[in-house]
């Protein structure tokens, strides 16, 4: 049974706004999957479907295998936490440890529980000096980290993220992609996340669904969909310059392996100069 699966999934937005056109999707246990996309692709609207906060105009979602639904929807929450695109729509509380608090005692949890949640949650992003501010008051990429957090505490089985880098400065980059990675291998959750940076997908995915008004036009590992440049040319996105260039040493009849990350290409350049990584 899939973590999540949408069917036949269609949105439309009132005015007659077709967002997700038909779209099926599977979120497997402990994957990491990255959605890709042009702006106005659909994505955000896809992710609000994950947890309830859009209902499908037709097809279904199901959570573990189940339909959303009224009975259900606080233990979907719980299992599927959303960190929105934009931390202002998430980050309400007065102090970044009462706001990242709040989902855990929404859930109910001693005092004692929470507090070990809160320590733990803004220490996976890197914020426990935070921990007294005014959310307000912080950078944006500083509230990102608040609002993912927020979620974190709340230990779901899925974590979706949208368009976590928006905003984040090139170290922010890197401590997501760190900790995106850690929250896989550590914990076993399962990530799924959008972004338009599509140098970042290699680093912190294993699958990739690319979409392109409503539409899923691709679905794939990084390596089969990386393959497909003009695919990825058509709906505005282009392929990460690392498998681009080493495509062009290829075709100038350079002999080196393909690689997709930043350490498999090193790898391969280092080899291809007959030095051993
Ligand atoms: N609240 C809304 N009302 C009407 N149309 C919307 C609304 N939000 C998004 N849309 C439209 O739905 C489509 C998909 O948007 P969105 O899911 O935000 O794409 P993405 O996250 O990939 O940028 C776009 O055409 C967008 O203009
Ligand atoms: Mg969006």
């Amino acid at each position: 049974m899939h973590l999540i699966e949408t069917r036949d999934l269609c949105y439309t937005y009132p005015g007659n706004v077709k967002a997700l056109d038909h779209i099926h999707f599977i979120a497997p246990r402990n994957a990491r999957i990255a959605v890709i996309g042009a702006n106005g692709a659909g994505k955000s609207t896809l992710f609000k479907q994950f947890n309830g906060i859009f209902k499908p105009t037709s097809g279904s979602v199901l959570i573990r295998g189940e339909p959303i639904s009224k009975e259900n929807l606080r233990e979907v929450r719980k299992f599927v936490g959303l960190v929105f695109q934009n931390p202002d729509d998430q980050i309400f509380s007065p102090t970044v440890e009462q706001d990242v608090a709040f989902g855990p005692m929404n859930l109910g949890l001693d005092e004692e529980t929470v507090q070990h949640r809160v320590t733990e949650a803004l220490g996976v992003v890197g914020i426990e000096h935070l921990r007294d501010r005014v959310p307000h008051h912080l950078s944006g990429g500083e509230k990102k980290r608040v609002a993912i957090a927020g979620v974190i505490a709340m230990e779901p089985q899925v974590l979706v993220l949208d368009e976590p880098t928006a905003g984040l400065d090139p170290q922010g980059v890197r401590d997501l992609v760190g900790f995106i990675n850690s929250l896989s291998s550590k914990y076993g959750m399962t990530v799924i996340f959008s972004t338009h940076d599509v140098s970042l997908v290699p680093e912190v995915a294993d699958y990739v669904y690319v979409m392109n008004k409503g539409q899923v036009v691709g679905t794939g590992t990084v390596e089969e969909i990386f393959i497909n440049e003009e695919m990825l040319n058509s709906v505005r996105l282009g392929v990460p310059v690392l498998p681009k260039l080493i495509s062009t040493l290829q075709k100038h009849g350079i002999s080196i392996s393909p690689a997709y990350s930043y350490a498999d290409a090193e790898r391969s350049f280092l080899s291809a100069f007959g030095k051993q990584p």
